[in-house]
């Protein structure tokens, strides 16, 4: 119970109106929430729609700088993995070693990126499951509730505001939970995003269509799981294809993240996904041939529509 009062007071950062931001902002809804922009007068008006209904984002706007970063308890970062060196290089000069970071995207480079540039800040990592698109420049929709877990990345003891900071947000969330294994559910995640993203991205289908090309999905587990026990991850192929099948059946009507940033001519996160286990496999020196081939059939496409978009 003091926990909770506690965690009830404290003051946590969301960078961005981005689709996980703007709904974080939305379950948050208080004073003490503040969400970071590029400009605070921006004519824009966030809005969040639920079950049919739009709902207005009030949360308090503000730019980065030394005193607002310095009352924060906690800074979410869920942003799109391809702004993080952006991030980083705005971030570096003024944020406080004594900020707990959260790290909610899609792939592993973030958390390694984030480790690095900030060695004595505390990083915490979560994975969401909702459903959100960007129906328009100022809505984003909660099209399926899913679960959002939280752990913690470094071995260190976890600081009081950090972890209450954790709590009060998993307490907002309709299915927040506490993982003691993050890592690995990170890894689960990220083996599902190398099948589903990319295969809907190249056969332009939504989630569910992908359980016709069951050949490509297990050549892809195969490679993925190989680079993973170099990591010491271990999970069987079986458990994996049963876990990706589970998602594909759970997601069937869903556009994927990677398929809605194709149709909208915006970056893919194919660098934080596909290009994170090339990275890895190229250190750990094991072939990834499938993976490598997929990688750069989306970077093709992916160039080839930012280059028109731009034109
Ligand atoms: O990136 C996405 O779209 C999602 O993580 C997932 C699980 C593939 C469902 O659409």
């Amino acid at each position: 119970m003091m926990t909770n009062i506690r965690a009830a007071t404290k003051k946590i950062g969301i960078v961005g109106f981005g689709c996980i931001g703007s709904y974080l902002c939305y379950l948050l809804d208080d004073k003490q929430t503040k969400v970071f922009v590029r400009r605070t007068a921006s004519p824009i008006k966030p809005t969040l729609s639920v079950d049919g209904e739009r709902k207005a984002l009030k949360t308090q706007r503000c730019y980065f700088s030394e005193k607002s970063l310095h009352a924060l308890d906690l800074l979410i970062v869920p942003v799109k993995s391809y702004q993080n060196a952006e991030l980083i290089k705005q971030l570096r000069p003024i944020l406080p070693q004594s900020i707990p970071i959260l790290i909610l995207q899609n792939g592993i480079s973030g958390i390694e990126e984030f480790r690095q540039a900030f060695p004595y800040n505390e990083i915490f990592a979560g994975i969401s499951t909702d459903g959100l698109y960007r129906q328009s420049i100022d809505s984003v929709v909660l099209a399926g509730r899913g679960k959002l877990l939280i752990g913690q990345i470094q071995d260190k003891k976890q600081s009081c505001k950090g972890l209450a900071s954790a709590k009060k947000l998993m307490s907002r969330h309709p299915h927040g939970e506490w993982s003691d294994n993050i890592k690995e559910q990170i890894y689960q995640k990220l083996l599902v995003n190398c099948v589903i993203n990319p295969l809907t991205f190249l056969y332009d289908c939504k989630n569910g269509e992908v359980v016709k090309y069951t050949n490509e999905c297990e050549e892809i587990i195969n490679e993925v799981l190989g680079v993973f026990a170099h990591e010491r991850v271990h999970i069987s192929p079986d458990s994996a294809l049963t876990r990706v099948l589970e998602v594909i059946r759970a997601t069937a009507k869903n556009t994927s993240s990677m398929l809605q940033d194709k149709l909208g001519e915006k970056p893919t996160e194919i660098d934080a996904i596909l290009g994170a286990i090339i990275q890895k496999a190229n250190h750990y020196q094991c072939p990834v041939k499938k993976v490598e081939q997929l990688y750069q059939a989306v970077k093709q496409q992916e160039q080839r529509y930012l280059n028109t978009a731009n034109r």
